[in-house]
């Protein structure tokens, strides 16, 4: 099997010759941000909805996009096979660069870009037959949630605290509020509705979350974007996590407790289907 290519500052190269400096501010402060782009039959997924987020978050960390938008596109673009029979997902990651370690910023450092492609494999079957467990924790991250950035470790303890009570997800709370997942953002339905919490510096301003948002109200589904306290979503009819990873996972067991009726309910299903019929769509346009 031929090795993995990856993007590493300009140059195309085989994923065991990419190699970052350890003064790399990536490495040593987390100082970056980061993107996942799902592609579906070789198409980039809401390509310009996740480069306008990049930028946001190049713009938050005051650091500036190397590339225009029809050079990301084409540098990334050369990550794909030529067969399409696969979806993918890209990951690529901007940072400070290397400099001395100081925490103020470096004059004149060159940003470090890299960006790979790997197969995205779909949603397990059982979780959707079925769903998934999830667990409510305090969110106890840091107030620029809507960055994306590649300092994950409050993230990354979190999703561990969740696992370590065998739930796929913890679903954060703040002063009594629903935030979002670890990983992904959180929707609820209650009596009909569909509900997310309103985007604020609170969370990621989820590519998932957006298109659920849009294609909710187009197929005429009563959908609200509003302060969703963590009593509701306790006491919701049906629990939704939603990402480019995993699509739109129905939670079926919150805190040990069945969610509604204990298995994905009707509104799910319903925006499931939307969702798989956007995703085919795109696969089959020119
Ligand atoms: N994470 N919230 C957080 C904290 C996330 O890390 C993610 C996605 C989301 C969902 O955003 P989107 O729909 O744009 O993927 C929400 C990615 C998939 C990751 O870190 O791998």
């Amino acid at each position: 099997m031929t090795e993995q290519t990856v993007f590493l500052n300009g140059d195309y190269v085989p994923i065991s010759k990419a190699k970052v400096s350890v003064l790399d501010r990536g490495f040593i402060f987390g100082d970056g941000v980061y993107e996942v782009i799902p592609v579906y039959g070789g198409k980039l997924f809401r390509f310009e909805e996740h480069m306008q987020r990049l930028q946001d978050s190049l713009d938050a960390i005051r650091l500036s996009n190397p590339y225009t938008l029809d050079e990301w596109q084409n540098l990334l673009s050369r990550l794909l096979p030529e067969e399409k029979q696969f979806d993918h997902s890209i990951y690529l990651q901007l940072t400070r660069g290397v400099a001395p370690r100081d925490h103020s910023f470096p004059v004149e450092t060159q940003p470090t870009v890299f960006a790979m492609a790997n197969r995205l494999p779909r949603p397990d079957p059982i979780w959707l037959k079925q769903g998934v467990e999830a667990v409510t924790l305090q969110d106890n991250r840091w107030l620029h949630c809507n960055i994306k950035s590649i300092a994950l470790l409050a993230n990354v303890l979190l999703r561990q605290q969740a696992m370590d009570q065998q739930a796929m997800e913890a679903i954060l709370i703040r002063d009594s509020v629903v935030t979002e997942g670890a990983a992904s953002n959180v929707f609820i339905v209650q009596n009909g509705t569909v509900k997310t919490p309103v985007k604020d510096h609170h969370l990621l301003p989820g590519i998932t979350r957006d298109l659920i948002v849009e294609l909710a109200r187009d197929n005429g589904l009563a959908c609200e974007e509003c302060q969703i306290p963590e009593s509701a979503l306790l006491e919701a009819d049906e629990v939704w996590l939603s990402s480019s990873t995993k699509e739109i996972l129905p939670v079926t067991l919150l805190n040990q407790q069945p969610v509604g009726t204990g298995k994905p309910g009707p509104i799910w299903q319903k925006m499931y289907t939307i969702f798989q019929e956007y995703k085919d769509g795109l696969r089959q346009s020119a």
